[in-house]
Protein backbone atom coordinates (compact mmCIF):
# COMPACT_ATOMS: atom_id res chain seq x y z
CA UNK A 1 0.00 0.00 0.00
CA UNK A 2 1.21 3.56 -0.41
CA UNK A 3 -0.73 6.92 0.17
CA UNK A 4 -0.34 9.31 -2.38
CA UNK A 5 -1.26 13.52 -0.85
CA UNK A 6 -2.62 15.11 -3.39
CA UNK A 7 -1.69 18.79 -3.15
CA UNK A 8 -2.75 22.20 -5.30
CA UNK A 9 -3.13 25.59 -4.55
CA UNK A 10 -6.65 25.68 -5.14
CA UNK A 11 -7.86 22.45 -3.84
CA UNK A 12 -7.85 21.15 -0.78
CA UNK A 13 -5.05 18.15 0.18
CA UNK A 14 -6.00 14.70 -0.68
CA UNK A 15 -4.45 11.74 0.53
CA UNK A 16 -5.92 8.64 -0.61
CA UNK A 17 -4.40 4.79 -0.65
CA UNK A 18 -3.04 2.68 -2.99
CA UNK A 19 -2.28 -0.30 -4.20
CA UNK A 20 1.54 -0.60 -5.20
CA UNK A 21 2.83 -2.87 -7.26
CA UNK A 22 0.08 -3.26 -10.22
CA UNK A 23 2.62 -2.17 -12.88
CA UNK A 24 -0.56 -0.18 -14.55
CA UNK A 25 -1.85 1.74 -11.72
CA UNK A 26 -0.41 5.36 -12.85
CA UNK A 27 -0.95 8.75 -10.98
CA UNK A 28 -3.19 10.14 -13.09
CA UNK A 29 -6.07 6.85 -12.97
CA UNK A 30 -5.54 7.74 -9.38
CA UNK A 31 -6.42 10.17 -9.43
CA UNK A 32 -9.63 10.31 -11.70
CA UNK A 33 -10.83 7.06 -9.36
CA UNK A 34 -10.98 9.67 -6.75
CA UNK A 35 -11.72 12.82 -8.13
CA UNK A 36 -8.81 14.98 -8.09
CA UNK A 37 -8.72 17.18 -10.85
CA UNK A 38 -5.35 16.92 -12.24
CA UNK A 39 -5.42 18.23 -15.79
CA UNK A 40 -5.10 15.51 -18.67
CA UNK A 41 -5.64 15.73 -22.02
CA UNK A 42 -4.39 12.35 -24.39
CA UNK A 43 -3.60 10.14 -21.52
CA UNK A 44 -0.70 8.59 -23.19
CA UNK A 45 2.36 10.92 -22.41
CA UNK A 46 2.35 12.71 -25.21
CA UNK A 47 0.59 16.32 -24.47
CA UNK A 48 2.40 17.24 -21.37
CA UNK A 49 -0.92 18.43 -19.88
CA UNK A 50 -0.56 16.35 -16.72
CA UNK A 51 2.78 17.34 -15.86
CA UNK A 52 2.92 17.05 -11.88
CA UNK A 53 5.68 17.03 -9.31
CA UNK A 54 6.43 14.11 -7.13
CA UNK A 55 8.20 14.16 -3.84
CA UNK A 56 8.97 11.95 -1.19
CA UNK A 57 6.70 12.05 2.36
CA UNK A 58 8.46 9.84 4.39
CA UNK A 59 12.80 8.93 4.98
CA UNK A 60 13.06 6.29 2.67
CA UNK A 61 14.70 6.84 -0.68
CA UNK A 62 11.92 7.72 -3.50
CA UNK A 63 11.73 4.19 -5.53
CA UNK A 64 9.75 5.65 -8.49
CA UNK A 65 10.12 3.98 -11.63
CA UNK A 66 12.58 5.45 -14.47
CA UNK A 67 11.25 8.11 -16.91
CA UNK A 68 9.11 6.47 -19.46
CA UNK A 69 10.93 7.23 -23.08
CA UNK A 70 7.77 9.50 -23.42
CA UNK A 71 7.72 11.51 -20.35
CA UNK A 72 11.53 11.89 -21.18
CA UNK A 73 10.55 13.63 -24.52
CA UNK A 74 8.16 15.66 -23.17
CA UNK A 75 9.93 16.55 -20.69
CA UNK A 76 12.81 18.13 -22.30
CA UNK A 77 10.49 19.93 -24.78
CA UNK A 78 8.54 21.39 -21.38
CA UNK A 79 12.21 22.86 -20.13
CA UNK A 80 11.67 20.72 -17.06
CA UNK A 81 14.67 18.55 -17.47
CA UNK A 82 17.87 18.98 -19.73
CA UNK A 83 19.57 15.53 -21.70
CA UNK A 84 22.22 16.38 -19.09
CA UNK A 85 19.31 15.88 -16.00
CA UNK A 86 18.18 12.89 -17.93
CA UNK A 87 21.37 11.35 -18.31
CA UNK A 88 22.71 11.44 -14.53
CA UNK A 89 19.63 9.99 -12.85
CA UNK A 90 19.91 7.21 -15.37
CA UNK A 91 24.08 6.69 -14.33
CA UNK A 92 22.50 7.48 -10.30
CA UNK A 93 19.47 6.30 -10.53
CA UNK A 94 17.90 9.22 -9.16
CA UNK A 95 13.91 9.24 -9.84
CA UNK A 96 12.83 13.02 -11.27
CA UNK A 97 10.96 15.56 -9.46
CA UNK A 98 8.92 16.22 -12.52
CA UNK A 99 6.53 13.33 -13.80
CA UNK A 100 3.64 13.00 -16.09
CA UNK A 101 1.10 11.83 -14.11
CA UNK A 102 -0.48 9.56 -17.04
CA UNK A 103 2.70 7.84 -17.47
CA UNK A 104 4.35 7.22 -13.46
CA UNK A 105 2.49 3.87 -12.19
CA UNK A 106 2.52 3.72 -8.64
CA UNK A 107 5.21 1.94 -6.34
CA UNK A 108 5.33 0.61 -2.90
CA UNK A 109 6.24 4.16 -1.24
CA UNK A 110 4.83 7.55 0.63
CA UNK A 111 4.31 10.20 -1.80
CA UNK A 112 3.04 14.18 -1.75
CA UNK A 113 1.85 14.49 -5.67
CA UNK A 114 1.51 18.48 -6.56
CA UNK A 115 -0.40 19.47 -9.32
CA UNK A 116 -1.61 22.60 -10.83
CA UNK A 117 -5.20 22.87 -11.17
CA UNK A 118 -7.15 25.77 -13.18
S1 LIG B 1 -2.35 13.47 -20.45
FE1 LIG B 1 -1.08 13.90 -22.15
S2 LIG B 1 0.88 13.50 -21.34
FE2 LIG B 1 -0.40 12.87 -19.74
Amino acid sequence: MALITFTSPLHKDKTVYAIAGSHKQTILQIAKDNHIPIDFSCGEGDCGTCLVRVTSVDAKNRMSGPLTDRERVVLKELGKLTQKDIDKMLVDDIPSEWRLACQMVIRDEDILVAYPSK
